[in-house]
C-alpha cells in the first residue's frame, strides 16, 4: 500500500469513528430530547402567549421551538426557578453574549457582568436617596414641558430623554448634563438595546436572516453611536478621571464615575491608566445599555395603564401631596428618595403593570452541558426561556390574574414591585434577578407623580397599540397622551 493510500485509510478511519460517536452522541440525546414543536412564525410575533401556552399544554412542560434560525427551549411556570437559579447548570453570562451575537467573547462577559452588577449594588444602590434629590429637578422640569405641550405624541421619547438624563446626572455630576450629551446618551442606549434583537422581529432582514443582522447592527452601532460615546463622552471622562488622585480611604464618591475611578485606579499613587479608563466606559457604556431603554419602556406602560384607569388617581395623588412644594406645587426634592420609597399605593399599582402587560420570554439562561430537567435532556448551548406569562397569570399564585387589582399587593400579604419571586419574574430572578430594579422603580414613581401633580393623563381614543407582543418590555406600547391641567386648589 502506498504511503498516500494509508493516510486516506487512516483518515477515513477517523472519520468513521468520529462520525460514529457523534451519531451515537446525537442518538444519546435525541433518546429523551424534548418534543420539537413548530410554531408557524406569524402566531410566534402576533399571538405568543397563546400559541407558546398552547404548545406547553399540548407537549409538556419542556418543549423546543426553531424561531429565527435557532432551537430554543421554553418551560413552564414549575421549572422557572430551577432554570433562572441553577447557575452551574444554566448560565447568565452565556446567554447574554448569545443574545448579543458576541458568543467568541463570552469570557469577557463573565467579568463584565460581575462588574456591573457591583457598580449598581454598590455605586449606585447606597446613595440611591441622594441621586433621586440629585436627578428630581430634572424630571419636573421634563414634566412641567410636556404639560404645557398638553399632549405627548411619543411618551417613549419623553421617557427616555428623561431618564437618560437623569442617569447623565447620576453617573457624571450636572455638569456633564447638556444637549449633546444627553443626544449621545439616549442614542446609545437605543442601539445597544437593538443589539440584543428586540427590533429584529419588525424587520424582514431580521426575522430572516437573524446572525447577518446582528452582524450588521454591531458594525453600524460601533461607527455610530458608541464612536460618539467614545468621541464626546470619552474626552470630558478622561479630564475628570486624570484631573485628580482616587485614593481610596475617607472620602465618599459623589458620582458613578468616581466610584470607579477609586475602585479602579493604581494602587499605590491613586492614578488612572489608559486601560482602566477603556474598562471605565466600558462599564459606563453597559450601564447606560441596562438602564435606560427597559424603565423608560416600562414608565410607558405604567403611564398609560394610569390614563385608562382615573380611578386611581385620587389616591395617587393624596399620596404625593406631602411632598409638593407649596408655591410651585411641583414635587420637592428634599428628602424625596424616602417618600418615593413610602409610596408603597403607586409601587403596588407599578407591581400591576408589570405583572400583566403579558410579558413572555423575557429572561433566559444559556446550557453549560447536556442538562437534564423534567425527564429530558437539553443539549449544551441552547437557550432555555421561562414563559412568563404561565407565572405572572397564573391563577394558583394570583386569582383572578386576569383581573386588574393593584390591591392584591397591599396589607398583609404586601409585596412591592422590587421583590422577585418564582411567581413574579419582571426583573428576573435569583443571582442575577436586575441589580437596578430600586432605581428603576423609583424613577417610574417619579415621572408618574410630576405628572400627575399637574395634569391628568388620558388616551386619545381611550386605547394603546401594542407594538411587538413578543417584546412587551422592550417595545413600548403606542399611543397619544393628552395632558389634561389639574390643580389641587
Ligand atoms: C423597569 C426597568 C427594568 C427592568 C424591567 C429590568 C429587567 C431586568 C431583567 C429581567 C434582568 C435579567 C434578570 C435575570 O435574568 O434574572 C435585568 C438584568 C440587569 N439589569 Fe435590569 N431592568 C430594569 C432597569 C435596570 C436599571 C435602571 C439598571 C441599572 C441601574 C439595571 C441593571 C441591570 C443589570 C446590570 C443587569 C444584569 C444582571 C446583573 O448584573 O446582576 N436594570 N434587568
Amino acid at each position: 500500500m502506498s504511503a498516500y493510500l494509508k493516510y486516506l485509510y487512516a483518515a477515513a478511519s477517523v472519520g468513521l469513528l468520529l462520525g460514529f460517536r457523534v451519531v451515537s452522541k446525537r442518538r444519546k440525546i435525541h433518546g429523551n430530547r424534548p418534543p420539537i414543536v413548530n410554531i408557524p412564525a406569524a402566531e410566534i410575533f402576533n399571538h405568543p402567549r397563546e400559541a407558546y401556552e398552547k404548545a406547553l399544554r399540548e407537549h409538556g412542560p419542556v418543549i423546543a421551538v426553531p424561531r429565527k434560525g435557532l432551537l430554543e427551549f421554553i418551560v413552564d411556570e414549575n421549572l422557572c426557578q430551577t432554570v433562572l437559579t441553577s447557575d452551574q447548570s444554566f448560565s447568565f453570562e452565556e446567554a447574554m453574549a448569545k443574545i448579543l451575537n458576541l458568543r467568541p467573547y463570552v469570557s469577557f462577559f463573565w467579568s463584565f457582568f460581575r462588574e456591573i452588577d457591583d457598580l449598581v449594588q454598590n455605586g449606585i444602590n447606597p446613595r440611591l436617596s441622594t441621586i433621586m434629590e440629585q436627578i428630581c429637578p430634572v424630571f419636573v422640569r421634563t414634566a412641567g414641558h410636556a404639560v404645557e405641550q398638553k399632549t405627548v405624541d411619543d411618551m417613549f421619547e419623553h421617557a427616555h430623554t428623561t431618564i437618560a438624563e437623569g442617569m447623565i446626572v447620576l453617573i457624571f455630576g450636572e455638569s456633564f448634563a447638556n444637549e449633546r450629551s444627553i443626544q449621545v446618551i439616549t442614542d446609545v442606549a437605543t442601539d445597544i438595546a437593538g443589539l440584543t434583537g428586540m427590533y429584529s422581529n419588525s424587520s424582514f432582514l431580521g426575522r430572516r436572516f437573524p446572525a447577518l443582522w446582528g452582524a450588521i447592527m454591531w458594525v453600524k452601532v460601533s461607527c455610530t453611536t458608541i464612536l460618539a460615546f467614545f468621541r464626546f463622552i470619552g474626552p470630558q471622562v478622561w479630564r475628570h478621571l486624570r484631573a485628580r488622585n482616587w485614593i481610596a480611604g475617607e472620602e465618599k464618591p459623589t458620582s458613578t464615575l468616581e466610584y470607579l475611578a477609586f475602585k479602579h485606579a493604581n494602587k499605590n499613587d491613586g492614578s488612572i491608566g489608559f486601560t482602566s479608563f477603556m474598562w471605565i466606559m466600558s462599564m459606563l457604556l453597559g450601564l447606560i445599555f441596562a438602564s435606560v431603554h427597559q424603565t423608560a419602556s416600562v414608565v410607558v406602560w405604567v403611564v398609560f395603564e394610569l390614563a385608562k384607569r382615573p380611578e386611581y388617581l385620587k389616591a395617587l395623588r393624596e399620596e404625593a401631596y406631602n411632598h409638593l412644594d407649596p408655591v410651585t406645587n411641583d414635587l420637592d426634592p428634599t428628602n424625596i428618595g424616602e417618600a418615593i420609597q413610602k409610596a408603597t399605593y403607586l409601587d403596588s399599582f407599578i407591581r400591576e403593570v408589570m405583572r400583566t402587560k403579558g410579558d413572555t420570554l423575557t429572561t433566559c439562561r444559556l446550557t453549560t452541558s447536556n442538562i437534564h430537567l423534567a425527564g429530558y435532556t437539553i443539549p449544551k448551548g441552547h437557550l432555555v426561556f421561562p414563559l412568563a406569562t404561565r407565572l405572572h397569570l397564573n391563577a394558583t399564585h394570583h386569582p383572578d390574574p386576569s383581573v386588574f387589582r393593584p390591591e392584591r399587593w397591599q396589607g398583609e400579604n404586601a409585596k412591592p414591585a422590587v421583590m422577585t419571586s418564582a411567581s413574579y419574574i419582571s426583573f428576573g430572578l435569583g443571582k442575577w434577578a436586575c441589580p437596578g430594579r430600586i432605581l428603576a422603580v423609583s424613577e417610574i414613581k417619579m415621572i408618574v407623580w410630576s405628572l400627575i401633580v399637574k395634569a391628568t393623563p388620558r388616551l386619545k381614543g381611550g386605547e394603546y397599540r401594542i407594538v411587538d407582543p413578543l417584546n412587551i418590555t422592550s417595545v413600548p406600547p403606542q399611543g397619544e397622551l393628552i395632558l389634561e391641567p389639574f390643580s389641587f386648589a
